[in-house]
């Protein structure tokens, strides 16, 4: 096999779990204590904008508590080192591959950082805390929200992701479950359009067949371990 150039990794919440956020379907998820249509779809917000906004500032308040760790850490110097194009693409709204000094970062499922205004989509740095009465700075409009994608909606840069997904000469999935659409599809569109596969995660995910090489373990340890091989192979 000849050696990649164009890598492209997808992570999700496993990669942020050793930075204490918590993942959303092991054991003792959020999913297992919080009913997603409730906090993560727009009828539950249109239903109870309150409830969810709570939500959403509390975690935005564990996000702002937290610290990257080694695996985020370990992307940062391979997107800094690598002689090839390394693309990024998140489902995590948290900013911890940012804080570990990547330099882009492709959030398909939105940010922590950004409020959205749910009448005319204008964006504005998040408030510490959000009220359902805030008005857009934009339109006026009391419609502020969390600008993340929820259930039911599109995630963000599909276009950007499709063209590395079909360029890449490696696809790296890094803990995932591998069980939201889209993103649990990108390893068979990497690996359609010729390039090897790889996930690194806790467990096998849902996706495990798709996956060349696997390689199980905790992320802050089998991340930096891949990259200083891979950077030591170059
Ligand atoms: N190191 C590596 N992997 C880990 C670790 C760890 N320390 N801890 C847990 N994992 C793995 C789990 O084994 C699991 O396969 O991370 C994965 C986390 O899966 P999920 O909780 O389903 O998170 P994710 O795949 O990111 O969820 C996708 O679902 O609710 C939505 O929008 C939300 O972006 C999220 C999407």
């Amino acid at each position: 096999m000849s050696k990649p150039r164009h890598i492209a990794i997808l992570t999700g919440a496993g990669i942020s779990a050793e930075s204490g956020l918590g993942t959303f379907r092991d054991v003792g998820g959020i999913w297992s204590r919080y009913d997603w249509r409730d906090l993560a779809t727009p009828e539950g917000f249109a239903r109870d904008p309150a409830f969810v906004l709570d939500f959403y500032n509390w975690r935005r308040e564990t996000v702002r508590a937290s610290e990257p760790n080694e695996a985020h850490r370990a992307l940062a110097l391979l997107q800094g080192e690598w002689h090839g194009p390394v693309t990024l693409v998140t489902q995590n709204v948290d900013d911890l591959h940012e804080r570990a000094g990547s330099p882009d970062v492709i959030h398909m499922h939105g940010t922590h950082l950004t409020a959205l205004c749910a009448a005319c989509n204008q964006r504005w740095p998040a408030p510490e805390v959000m009220r359902p009465a805030d008005p857009c700075p934009a339109c006026d409009a009391p419609r502020t929200r969390p600008d993340v994608v929820w259930f039911g909606e599109t995630p963000y840069h599909l276009d950007r992701i499709g063209a590395a997904l079909a360029s890449c000469d490696l696809f790296v999935s890094i803990g995932t479950s591998g069980t939201v659409y889209p993103a649990a599809g990108f390893a068979s569109t990497a690996r359609a359009a010729g390039a090897r596969t790889l996930e690194l995660n806790l467990e096998p995910s849902g996706n495990a067949g798709l996956f060349d090489e696997a390689h199980h373990g905790k992320a802050s340890r089998i991340v930096p371990d891949w990259v200083a091989r891979l950077l030591a192979e170059r």
